[in-house]
């Protein structure tokens, strides 16, 4: 038996070919593990009206961790549009498949490293080094909204004395989305932002919010960093509302290390995090629970390049570098990661988006000769 049962959900697009990508480098790597291939995506929420299906699920359950290329995402109507005509009229609705797996195994962190390598043709200004901890199951991503909104929903709006401004407005031409803080939820993406800190000797942690106006939600998270901060002495607490932090990003890079946000903050800080080291190409995630975890690439499902092994597999590959890294196969993950920085150094197997003319796969490759 091998020592790790991996899922691997390829999805749609480029997530394809990423994938494949990712295992010319787990095969020359030799990692011993069984990987087992799932359905996920917009061919099954065509054909079968679930975009993740349950045998999917049970397959997650039955192993170590799952390797997850990308998905399609689309807003609810178009995706009624292109259901098969006999699931048309059933009700379904089109949910992110990629959410949904964070909500349903309790990922609650989510872990983006952003790190600008020597030579990247790509990266704003060389030596960034930022890690981006973003809160992955609370916030606006809960889940919990309604259009229309029902009555004991509207009870609740109306007898906040700040709704009196909407008075007059119909519950059917109202829309209403949550953005749901706990302390707990709080607590343990601010513990996993400071462990890590602590652990590979970061200096600051910044938490990203907005306080000022979103008093109750912004304040919990700002509240709880404050009293969590007094356990880590050596790292600097910084706090940022997610509007400044954007322009301070662009301007002072240097002067951040690790940030910590919210669900919505997070994913937007963590794409702009993204593009100061080259873009989406570079840029990897880790969804992280207690003893589950799923790792993709930051990026889409690029419908435009599918099937053309165009795009850069590096997201990918440091995917797969943090899985390793999550796994406990840390020498694995440092070799992986000598071998992207040297092909990124070298500068000869380059995709398109680094000028490049190279394939995914042949960057794969060169990746892996280098191992
Ligand atoms: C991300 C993506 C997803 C998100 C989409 C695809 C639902 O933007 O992982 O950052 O919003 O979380
Ligand atoms: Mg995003």
């Amino acid at each position: 038996m091998a020592k790790y049962k991996i899922a691997v959900l390829p999805g749609d697009g480029v997530g394809v070919e990423v994938t494949e990508a990712a295992m010319i480098v787990l095969k020359k790597l030799g990692l011993d593990a069984e990987y087992i291939y799932g359905d996920i995506g917009w061919e099954f929420w065509r054909k079968e009206g679930e975009p993740l299906p349950q045998r999917t699920i049970e397959l997650l359950k039955s192993t170590d961790c799952c390797l997850f290329g990308a998905i399609t995402s689309k807003p609810k109507d178009e995706a009624l549009e292109e259901l098969a005509p006999e699931l048309a009229d059933k009700g379904l609705v089109y949910r992110s498949p990629i959410v949904r797996l964070r909500q349903h195994f309790d990922l609650h962190t989510n872990l983006r490293p952003c790190k600008a390598y020597e030579g990247n043709p790509l990266v704003y200004k060389e030596g960034i080094d930022l890690v981006v901890f973003r809160e992955n199951t609370e916030g606006l991503y809960g889940g919990v909204e309604w259009h229309p909104i029902p009555e004991n929903v509207r009870a609740a709006v109306d007898s906040h004395p700040a709704a009196a401004k909407f008075a007059d407005c119909p519950n059917e031409d109202m829309a209403v989305s949550t953005r749901i803080f706990t302390r707990k939820g709080c607590q343990r993406i601010l513990r996993s932002a400071f462990e890590f800190a602590k652990k590979h000797g970061r200096k600051s942690v910044t938490v990203v919010e907005k306080p000022n106006v979103l008093r109750e939600t912004s304040g919990l998270m700002v509240r709880e960093a404050r009293k969590m901060a007094k356990e880590y002495p050596g790292i600097k607490l910084w706090e940022a509302n997610i509007d400044a932090m954007c322009m301070w990003l662009l301007k002072n890079p240097f002067d951040y290390d690790v940030l910590v946000s919210s669900n919505m903050f997070g994913d937007i800080i963590s794409d702009l995090c993204a593009q100061l080291v080259g873009g989406l190409g570079f840029a990897a995630s880790a969804n992280i629970g207690d003893s589950f975890a799923v790792f993709e690439p930051t990026h889409g499902s690029a419908p435009k390049y599918a099937g053309m092994y165009k795009v850069n597999p590096m997201a990918m590959l440091l995917t797969v570098k943090l899985m390793l890294g999550w796994l406990g196969e840390k020498d694995m993950a440092s070799k992986l990661d000598a071998a992207i920085a040297a092909v990124i150094a070298e500068g000869k197997v380059r995709t398109y988006d680094l000028g490049g003319t190279n394939t995914t796969l042949e960057v794969a490759q060169a990746v892996a000769e280098r191992l």
